[in-house]
């Protein structure tokens, strides 16, 4: 077989959806589309809107935050409905991975899982560190100690070890206590925009959008300059049009997660009506609030003053109103807590799903005999997001979370039109508007989001995307259940039941 051939390779819709009833690696549904709204808005409103606002409305947008807001929303909202789409036509576990397997063939699904890899588990270790950073603020109590010269953030590790914890014990225990947070998260964003109002000065929104100025070439380098800046040889500035992009493409952050309900779709009691409802529920939900918090925010303070750890806190102290801020610091820490959660429970996902395929490791896609979670696998994210996040100064690295995260839109959008194209026949619960136009712009627009990205987080993309690269060809090509169903004789794989690939999983690939 010619390695073209195996890139090529695609996982039949039908084959993804019978490997979700294989013993040992299914997952138990029992969410609904009320859950999900809850599991979006629960990943979705984080450090996005409790710090990075006020960085970009300070360096790159001003008051036009809001517009910043609006845009990355709008880019969203395209590739939801190509995501909600995909996922109301594969409603197995794996995201953006398993439809591309679908869709685009295998080497093309590798490197979307990789990515979404990327995505998730750096999204997670960043987001832990801004916990981290908010519950020391809270408590008064450090968080980061100096270890024979290295920085350990305990308070990093530990809580995400005890979010390991809760979401192997499975996806309800952790909804439950995730619709908690979420109500309290809300409550203090709703309290932002209620009590800021009566704080807003319209003369902090003019000018809305600050008149562009250059920065001079001492103190800035190439590799911070947005790539399309260096590409059409543009000086570096501040704000303007131009800044408002560039916010755009940084607060982007603010919107990661929605997708992440796609990659629950195989836990989803009726996903064809419940993950469109999901999806768009928490993104309009989110995209509103966003708009509204950085319009009082703005409001309330000069931009140029925003750039602190906790924006959204200080505007209520710099206005007298200290008993707020004090919550919103509370609702900080209590809000951030559920987004590194399903971040964790994302990446887990994503990662039994391409180990259950043979991409990874078989024995990391054991599902857990009473609990139904991808246990192996989230005890894998666990170690790996704690050792990022306790010991490796990643705080600013969000950038490279939202390159990851567009590249897999564009993807994504991509694939709704070749699967239209290849599968016309297969039934989708939900179906994208004006196909392929849609697709078409959702694709361009998160493109046009990643050129605004940096230099050197473009270097960064591809050197973790070379490395994928290298991992499939040495191993995931070769121990893919899909190839070596072919080896074995059959075209397509058409098991009985579990069919011999089954099997192939390694030592107690099959146990429960
Ligand atoms: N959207 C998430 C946040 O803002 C990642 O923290």
């Amino acid at each position: 077989m010619s390695i073209l051939r195996s890139l090529a390779r695609t996982k039949s819709i039908e084959q993804s959806i019978r490997d979700t009833d294989e013993p040992g690696h299914q997952l138990k549904k029992d969410l609904n589309g009320f859950d999900l709204i809850i599991f979006g808005i629960g990943v979705i409103i984080g450090t996005g809107i409790f710090v990075v606002t006020g960085r970009q409305a300070a360096e790159n947008a001003g008051p036009a935050i809001v517009l910043a807001f609006l845009i990355a929303g709008l880019v969203c909202g395209l590739a939801a409905m190509c995501y909600a789409e995909f996922a109301s036509t594969v409603p197995v576990a794996g995201s953006a991975y398993t439809f591309g397997y679908a869709a685009l063939g295998e080497f093309l699904a590798w490197i979307i899982g990789w990515d979404l890899i990327l995505e998730f588990t750096l999204a997670a270790s960043v987001v832990a560190v801004g916990w981290s950073g908010y519950a020391s603020d809270l408590s008064g109590i450090p968080t980061s100690f100096d270890v024979g010269g290295w920085t350990v953030n305990a308070g990093a590790i530990l809580i995400v070890i005890v979010l390991g914890v809760l979401s192997t014990l499975g996806t309800k225990l952790s909804g439950r206590v995730s619709m908690v947070i979420v109500a309290i998260k809300v409550g203090i964003v709703l309290l932002i925009i209620g009590v800021g109002a009566f704080y807003v000065k319209a003369a902090n929104w003019t000018p809305f959008i600050p008149a562009p100025h250059a920065v001079p070439a001492q103190e800035t380098s190439i590799g911070h300059e947005p790539l399309t800046h260096v590409v059409f040889g543009l000086e570096p500035s501040q704000y303007g049009l131009w800044g408002v992009i560039t916010a755009a493409s940084v607060v982007f952050f603010a919107f990661i997660g929605f997708d992440v309900v796609a990659t629950t779709a195989e836990e989803t009691k009726k996903p064809k009506r419940d993950m469109p409802i999901g999806i768009f529920g928490s993104l309009i939900i989110v995209t509103l609030l966003y708009m509204a918090v950085s319009a009082v925010i703005t409001g309330m303070r000069p931009y140029a003053e925003l750039d602190t750890p906790a924006p959204l806190a200080e505007a209520f102290r710099a206005v007298g109103a200290d008993w707020a801020g004090s919550i919103i610091s509370l609702g900080g820490v209590i809000g951030i807590t559920t987004v590194i959660l399903v971040l964790m429970m994302g990446q887990a996902r994503v990662g039994f799903a391409m180990s259950r395929d043979g991409l990874l490791p078989r024995g990391l896609s054991k599902s857990h005999p009473r609990f139904g979670t991808p246990y192996v696998m989230n005890i894998v994210t666990t170690v790996v997001v704690a050792v990022l996040a306790g010991l490796v100064p990643i705080g600013t690295l969000e950038e490279m979370v939202n390159i990851g995260t567009l590249f897999a839109f564009v993807i994504v959008s991509i694939g709704v039109i070749v699967l239209r194209r290849s599968r016309p026949d297969l039934p989708r619960a939900f179906r994208a508007p004006w196909v392929p136009v849609l697709p078409i712009i959702a694709a361009l627009a998160c493109a046009w989001l990643m050129v605004n990205l940096t230099v050197d987080t473009w270097i960064r993309f591809l050197v973790w995307m070379a490395v994928g690269v290298v991992i499939y060809l040495a191993y995931g090509m070769r121990n893919s259940r899909v190839g070596r169903a072919e080896r074995e004789g059959a075209a397509t794989p058409e098991p009985v039941g579990s069919g011999p690939t089954a099997s192939t999983g390694g030592a107690g690939g099959t146990g429960g």
